[in-house]
């Protein structure tokens, strides 16, 4: 049997052993699915905290069942570890490690680049290798692929395969989990395609969209996150526009809504977090520029969202101006830092920066968020306060910068002196005599 047709037959009759580079959002609940799916599993990562604890079958991400992986584990179908010479007895591998943005806004591809390395040090004849972390187009054929072919010495479509097929988990997502999302698929040649969609075929219960290149499928996954952030940045362009002419922008997005075509519902707010949308327009603004191409719109919606932590400090200040009380000196009380609700993830999330802008204009700034005990900002700690009536009334302004569905708004509202809601959170409450919508 050729390699391909070898590879084929252990991905359908499920006796390949698959990898995972990156056990995060991302990587653990798929590592999860391709064991539940019948493969051996073996996941790699550097922080030994995390490969102990999946070795433990200790859960750690909010979008994987504990039992699942404990089940997985004690059945020895799932295992960790850092030790990259595992890879040897591994027939398929995804990488899926961060790809954040530097202090300069460009694209760190660090991770992706050494966990290649790592990879191509075991890389061996007849393995697929899939990257699946969101990145600038280009990134598999022309970083990846150098780097496993120089250091293995194999050679991609005759040796091993590679594909990039982006991970597109929602964290929170009750309907949307990795196993019914469908997946886009895209190999460099029609072979690295077909096997790596083989192998998703088996494992997840979704479409599997394939695509003639990894470009494509890099492309597309930019052009998805690129699409939330402009249309966040118009949503919140609405919100400062309404403000100004005192009209309630939530009301004409719900208005709008009704349109049963050519009209999807974005919501403005203190501006946009994780580790997504506000991170991968900029990986194709980079690439862009070697095109001598400027990205208007993403630099245009980059714009707005990121002022809009300062907008609330603004709409903050005038609230409490007509209180008579200045922002310096004032206590102010931010329910939510999580970057969106349910979670407990606050990479980015917005409610740093209004954090910030506040204690820079001499604010007392505490927490509220049941799913963040602790936090760290730029070198200082914080610690979350409880939810309770003491905490809210000693406050002379309440933030509400997460809608976490956990909270109890009426209790909130009946015992702040004043709530400024940026997330139109409060919607159901009936009293709204203390409280100030974005
Ligand atoms: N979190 C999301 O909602 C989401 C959604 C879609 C796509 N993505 C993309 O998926 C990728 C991963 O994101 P994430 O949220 O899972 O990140 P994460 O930080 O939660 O997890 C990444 C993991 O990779 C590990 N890692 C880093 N370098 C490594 C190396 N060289 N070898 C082995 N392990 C290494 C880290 O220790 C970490 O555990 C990113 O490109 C991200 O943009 C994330």
């Amino acid at each position: 049997m050729d390699i391909k047709s070898e590879l084929l037959f252990k991905i359908k009759n499920k006796t390949a052993t698959v990898g995972v580079v990156g056990l995060g959002y991302v990587g653990l609940p798929l590592s999860v699915e391709k064991a539940k799916s019948g493969y051996k599993t073996i996941g790699f990562d550097v922080q030994k905290q995390k490969v102990d604890m999946v070795n433990q079958g200790v859960n750690y991400i909010g979008d994987v069942v504990d039992s699942d992986l404990s089940e997985m584990v004690k059945k020895g179908v799932l295992s960790a570890t850092s030790d990259f010479a595992f890879i040897r007895d591994v027939d398929c591998v995804a990488i899926c490690v961060p790809t954040p943005l530097d202090e300069y806004q460009q694209p760190d591809i660090s991770y992706v680049r050494s966990s290649s390395e790592k990879i191509a040090e075991y890389l061996h004849k007849g393995m697929l290798v899939v990257l699946e972390s969101t990145t600038y187009p280009g990134t598999t054929e022309e970083l990846v692929k150098p780097i496993l072919e120089k250091i293995s010495g194999l050679k991609c479509g005759q040796d091993f395969y590679l594909a990039f097929s982006p991970e597109r988990v929602d964290p929170g997502n009750l309907i949307y989990k990795t196993k019914n999302t469908p997946k886009v698929v895209g190999g460099v040649g029609i072979d690295s395609t077909e096997i790596a969609a083989a192998l998703y075929r088996n494992v997840l219960e979704s479409e599997i969209f394939e695509v003639s290149c990894p470009a494509v499928a890099e492309m597309e996954k930019i052009l998805e996150n690129t699409y939330r952030n402009i249309n966040i940045g118009l949503a919140n362009e609405m919100a400062i526009i309404c403000n100004k002419m005192n009209i309630n922008v939530w009301e004409v997005i719900e208005a709008a809504k009704t349109k049963p075509y050519g009209f999807q519902a974005f919501y403005p707010g203190p501006g946009i977090g994780g580790h997504c949308i506000p991170l991968d327009p900029f990986y194709l603004t980079w690439k862009a520029r070697e095109y001598d191409y400027h990205t208007r719109l993403i630099e245009t919606s980059g714009e707005i969202n990121n002022f809009m932590p300062q907008y609330v400090i603004e709409r903050a200040s005038k609230i409490l101006n007509r209180f008579k009380k200045p922002l310096n000196g004032s206590k102010i009380l931010i329910l939510g830092v999580a970057y969106k609700q349910d979670i407990d993830d606050y990479r980015e999330s917005p409610a740093l920066k209004v954090i910030e802008n506040f204690e820079k204009e001499g604010s007392l700034v505490s927490y509220i968020d049941p799913y963040i005990p602790e936090l760290k900002h730029k070198g200082k700690e914080y610690k979350a306060a409880a939810l309770n009536a003491e905490n809210l009334g000693k406050a002379d302004l309440v933030v509400i910068t997460t809608m976490h569905s956990c909270f109890d708004y009426a209790f909130i509202q009946e015992n702040s002196k004043y709530i400024f809601d940026t997330k139109n959170a409060m919607k159901n409450i009936r009293s709204r005599n203390n409280i100030e919508l974005l």
